[in-house]
C-alpha cells in the first residue's frame, strides 16, 4: 500500500499545529475555571510539575509511535506481534473512537461559542432577534452551530496535511495570541481584576498535595495535551525523520502550558471584574459556578455592562475560544479521516464528508439527549477513554519496542540524545511511572 502522505512543510508548521491541537478550551477555559475552583495558586504550581513530570513523557511516547509508524493510528499502534499487536491495534481503534466522540461534544461547544461571537455583530447591525437566538439554548440553535462548526473543521481538513493543517493553525496560532494578550491587558485595568490575579498567583501551599487537586491537575494535563486520542500521534507521523523530537515535545509543552497560564490571567480576573460589577460568581456553596454558568452567562454579563466597549470585548473573547477550539478540533478529525484514507476506503474529500457526518449524526444524538448525554460522553472519554490509550500508548513505547529500536527513533533527528539526561530517564519513565501514575488517576475516577 503505496500511500503518498502528507508530510508538514517546516517545523514551525508541526509547531503550530501540535500547539493549536493542545491549546484549546481545555486551557482558555478548564484551566482557569479548575484552577479557581481547587485553590489558585496551588493548582497552578501542581499543574506546572504534573504538566512536565508526566504529560510531557507521554507526549513523547505517542509522537514516537506516530514518527516510527509513519501512518494513521490503528496501523502505528500494531507495534511488537502476536497478541500484543493485536491489542495494539484495538487500542487504536480506542483512540480513534475517543478522538470522534470527543469531537462530537467539543463541536456542541465550540457551537455556542461561534454564537457568542457572532451574536453582539447581529445585535449591532439591529438584528436583535438573531442575537437572542444565537444566545438561547435551544435543539435547533445548538444542533444549526455545531453544524457550522464542524463544517468549518471539515473544510480545513480536506485540505490535507500541509494545504489545511498546517496553513491554517499557522495563521491562526498568532491570531489567539494576539486576542488573548490583548484582553489580558485590558482586563487587568478593570476594577476588581487585582483580586482575581491575587486569588491566581497566590498558592494556598497546604493544599498544594491535596489529592484531589493533584488528580485534576494530572486530568488537566492529560486532556490539554491532547493525549490518547492519536490527534498527537497522527501529527507526529507526519514529521519527517530530521526532526528532533525531544525538543519539538518541549516546544509543544511550554507553548501549552504557557497559553493555559496566560488563559488564567485573563479569565480570572475577569471574573472578579464581573463580581466587582455585582454579578454573583460563587454558588451557595462559595465555589465557583460550573464552568458553563461562568462561560455563558457571568462572562456576557460583565461585558453587557460595560457599553459598546463590553461588544468589542465579548466578540474578541468568543473569538478566541472558537480559534482555539478549531485548532483542536481539526486535530480529533484528522485521526479518523487519516485512516480511512490510509485503508483505501475513500479519498480525502470523501473520506472527510463521511467522517463528518458521522460525527454530526453523534452531535445531534447528543443534543437531542442533552441532560442524558451531555455529561455522560464527557466524563467517558475524558476519564476513562484517554487515559485507558494514554496508558497503552505508554506501555506500547516502553515494552513493544526495543530499547534499541526506541534510541534510534529517537537519534534521528536528534543525533547526541544518547547521553542526555532525557534518555537516562525518560524510558523508564515511559515503562513505569507514566503507566502507574495514570493508572492512579484511573482507579480514582473508578
Ligand atoms: N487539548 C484540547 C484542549 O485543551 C482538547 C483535545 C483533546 C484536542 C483531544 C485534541 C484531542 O481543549
Amino acid at each position: 500500500m503505496a500511500q503518498v502522505r502528507g508530510r508538514f512543510a517546516s517545523r514551525l508548521g508541526f509547531l503550530m499545529a501540535a500547539a493549536g491541537s493542545a491549546v484549546g478550551l481545555g486551557n482558555v477555559w478548564g484551566f482557569p475555571s479548575q484552577t479557581a475552583n481547587n485553590g489558585g495558586g496551588a493548582f497552578v504550581v501542581m499543574y506546572l510539575v504534573l504538566a512536565f513530570l508526566l504529560a510531557w513523557p507521554a507526549l513523547m511516547a505517542e509522537l514516537v509511535i506516530g514518527r516510527h509508524g509513519q501512518a494513521n493510528i490503528v496501523s502505528s499502534m500494531s507495534l511488537g506481534r502476536g497478541l500484543t499487536k493485536r491489542f495494539g491495534a484495538l487500542a487504536g481503534w480506542a483512540g480513534m473512537l475517543t478522538a470522534s466522540l470527543i469531537l462530537a461534544f467539543y463541536a456542541i461547544v465550540a457551537g455556542w461559542l461561534l454564537g457568542y461571537t457572532a451574536a453582539p455583530v447581529s445585535e449591532a447591525l439591529g438584528m436583535s432577534s438573531a442575537a437572542s437566538w444565537l444566545t438561547t439554548f435551544d435543539f435547533t440553535r445548538n444542533v444549526t452551530l455545531t453544524a457550522v462548526f464542524l463544517g468549518l473543521t471539515m473544510a480545513i481538513v480536506v485540505g490535507g496535511v500541509r494545504g489545511g493543517i498546517e496553513k491554517w493553525s499557522t495563521r491562526l496560532m498568532p491570531v489567539l495570541l494576539v486576542l488573548l494578550v490583548g484582553l489580558i491587558g485590558y482586563v487587568l485595568t478593570l476594577p476588581g481584576a487585582d483580586e482575581g490575579l491575587r486569588v491566581y498567583l497566590t498558592p494556598q501551599w497546604d493544599r498544594i498535595f491535596d489529592a484531589d487537586l493533584m488528580l485534576s491537575a494530572m486530568g488537566q494535563a492529560f486532556f490539554s495535551l491532547s493525549l490518547g486520542v492519536g490527534a498527537m500521534l497522527i501529527y507526529g507521523s507526519y514529521l519527517g525523520p530530521e526532526q528532533n523530537l525531544p525538543r519539538l515535545g518541549v516546544l509543544v509543552t511550554l507553548i501549552d502550558v504557557g497559553i493555559a497560564f496566560l488563559a488564567g490571567l485573563l479569565v480570572i480576573p475577569a471574573m472578579y471584574a464581573a463580581r466587582h460589577l455585582g454579578v454573583e460568581i460563587f454558588d451557595a456553596e462559595g465555589l465557583l459556578k460550573s464552568s458553563d454558568t461562568l462561560l455563558f452567562d457571568t462572562l456576557p454579563a460583565l461585558f453587557a455592562q460595560m457599553g459598546g466597549a463590553g461588544d468589542v470585548l465579548m466578540v474578541a473573547f468568543f473569538a478566541l475560544m472558537s480559534v482555539a477550539g478549531i485548532t483542536s478540533s481539526i486535530s480529533m478529525l484528522e485521526v479518523p479521516v487519516s485512516f480511512v484514507v490510509e485503508r483505501g476506503w475513500l479519498g480525502r474529500r470523501a473520506a472527510t464528508l463521511a467522517v463528518g457526518a458521522a460525527v454530526m449524526a453523534v452531535s445531534l444524538t447528543i443534543a437531542a439527549n442533552f441532560g442524558a448525554l451531555f455529561g455522560l460522553v464527557i466524563m467517558l472519554t475524558t476519564q476513562y477513554s484517554q487515559p485507558l490509550v494514554a496508558l497503552v500508548m505508554c506501555l506500547l513505547v516502553g515494552w513493544a519496542l526495543s530499547r534499541h529500536a526506541l534510541l534510534k527513533e529517537i537519534q534521528s533527528g536528534a543525533p547526541d540524545i544518547e547521553s542526555s539526561l532525557f534518555w537516562k530517564i525518560w524510558p523508564w519513565y515511559v515503562r513505569l511511572v507514566c503507566p502507574l501514575c495514570i493508572a492512579l488517576v484511573f482507579a480514582h475516577s473508578l
